[in-house]
């Protein structure tokens, strides 16, 4: 081969080359498409360019199944803040390359047994408020910042309908960390889209954040309720008011009404939890945010549990705590489950060592892949299983992401 194209003429060359880059690229990752028709529909990411997914076809028993997932990537809960966001991928198009689908996405047969073989969909997150917002400000240089969440929700999974999505017979809405939130604040309106007898349901991964204090009964940290603070100013900035509650909002403030614990209320489809009671992002960025410790000892247990002191620990039951309350109201509903490891991971579903491996957590003898399988095709009566604290479980990698 490589000395029949040796004596190929330059043009031949050049072709084969293209076709071996095509091919490259292929495996590499799975092109961006752009929503058509973004700005007439003003959906729109924050620099007003046109939102994109990553769509690979399923095929044989797959063919009219469908699994959507929604890209995670904090929020931007000031003019500044998504100002720079939209210098990025996480806010503009024009930053968007190809991604790698692993995981629940991979389209590996022996890694990803039960949904190897669907439609998956990968939905780039560029709006800054867990697609949800529905409004505009002026930004800093005089430019219009777009938050357009909402209407980027609407007009992807609507053209995602008209390829295929409308006639799926098994669905799943899924999502991780501010995608994983994006799924619970979009399920009901995901269930309402298909009849009676389609199979779809939701998969929040690491989208479970709680209203937390950065821990006051401890000495050395402040207080601070900084989840708290960063969704009031993105419900806020962003006009997020049409995905909450009715019942909710008529009781509380818009900004309680976007936690979990109060979106799992009002949620009708099937439902699977799937977090770690001791979400290293919520542990980093919440309760133990940066600057609101003096000194080493938070920074060096952050990064690295086995550096936490006895003091340290409990701390992190005490979120763990809190997040076993939240999810309570989960524990009695009908076709739902729960998956909470106690591993210090954020996001397990689109990574193959979180998803499928010998490193995956395991709770009652099922890795995450199993688990969900379990639970979405209803192979066992019920996948309800809430790990033990740390550090009774062995199972936690230290590789996890
Ligand atoms: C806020 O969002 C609602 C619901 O999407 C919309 O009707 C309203 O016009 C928005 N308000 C502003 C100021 O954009
Ligand atoms: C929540 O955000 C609004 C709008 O930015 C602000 O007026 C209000 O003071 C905030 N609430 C708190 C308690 O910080
Ligand atoms: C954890 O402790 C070990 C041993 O004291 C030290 O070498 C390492 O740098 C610490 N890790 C972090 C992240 O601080
Ligand atoms: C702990 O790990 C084992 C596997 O080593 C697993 O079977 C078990 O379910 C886990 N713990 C709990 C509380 O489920
Ligand atoms: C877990 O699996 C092992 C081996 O596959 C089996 O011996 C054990 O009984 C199982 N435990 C539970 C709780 O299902």
């Amino acid at each position: 081969m490589a000395a029949t194209s040796g004596k190929l003429r330059p043009p031949f060359r050049l072709l084969l080359l293209l076709l071996a880059a095509a091919v490259a690229r292929s495996v590499d990752g799975v092109e961006l498409t752009l929503l058509t028709g973004a700005r007439e529909k003003g959906a729109v990411c924050l620099d007003g360019s046109p939102p994109g997914y990553h769509l690979q076809r399923g095929f044989g028993s797959g063919e009219h199944s469908w699994f959507i997932h929604l890209q995670g990537g904090a929020w931007c809960n000031t003019i500044e803040d998504c100002s720079k966001r939209k210098m990025s991928a996480y806010g503009s198009s024009k930053f968007m390359r190809a991604v790698e689908f692993n995981g629940i996405l991979s389209n590996d047969q022996q890694l990803n047994s039960d949904f190897y073989n669907w439609n998956r969909v990968f939905i780039r997150y560029c709006d800054g408020a867990s697609f949800s917002g529905d409004g505009e400000a002026q930004d800093q240089d005089g430019s219009t910042l777009h938050f357009r969440g909402l209407r980027i929700w609407e007009a992807v999974i609507n053209e995602l309908m008209g390829k295929g999505l409308a006639t799926a017979k098994q669905a799943i809405l899924s999502g991780c960390s501010a995608g994983g939130l994006a799924a619970l604040l979009h399920c009901n309106d995901f269930y309402a889209r298909f009849s009676k007898e389609v199979s779809a349901k939701c998969l929040p991964d690491a989208g479970f954040f709680l209203d937390i204090a950065s821990f006051c009964s401890s000495e050395d940290l402040s207080g601070e309720r900084h989840m708290w603070s960063v969704f009031n100013g993105t419900v806020h900035l962003q006009n997020v008011t049409q995905v909450l509650s009715k019942d909710c909002l008529a009781k509380k403030d818009p900004t309680e009404c976007f936690f979990p614990a109060e979106l799992v209320k009002s949620i009708t489809a099937p439902t699977l939890i799937l977090n770690s009671a001791y979400d290293s992002w919520q542990i980093q960025n919440a309760l133990a945010p940066d600057g609101s410790f003096p000194g080493q000892s938070w920074s060096s247990c952050k990064t690295d549990v086995r550096n936490c002191s006895s003091t340290q620990i409990q701390v992190f039951n005490g979120f763990r705590n809190k997040f076993v309350d939240d999810i309570e109201v989960v524990k009695d509903k009908k076709d739902w489950g729960l998956f909470i490891d106690s591993c210090f991971t954020h996001c397990q579903t689109p990574f193959d060592i979180s998803w499928n491996s010998q490193a995956s957590p395991v709770l009652g003898n099922k890795t995450v892949a199993e688990a969900i399988g379990d639970w979405y095709f209803e192979r066992s009566y019920e996948v309800k299983e809430i790990d033990c604290e740390y550090p009774c479980n062995s199972t936690c990698s230290s590789q996890l992401p």
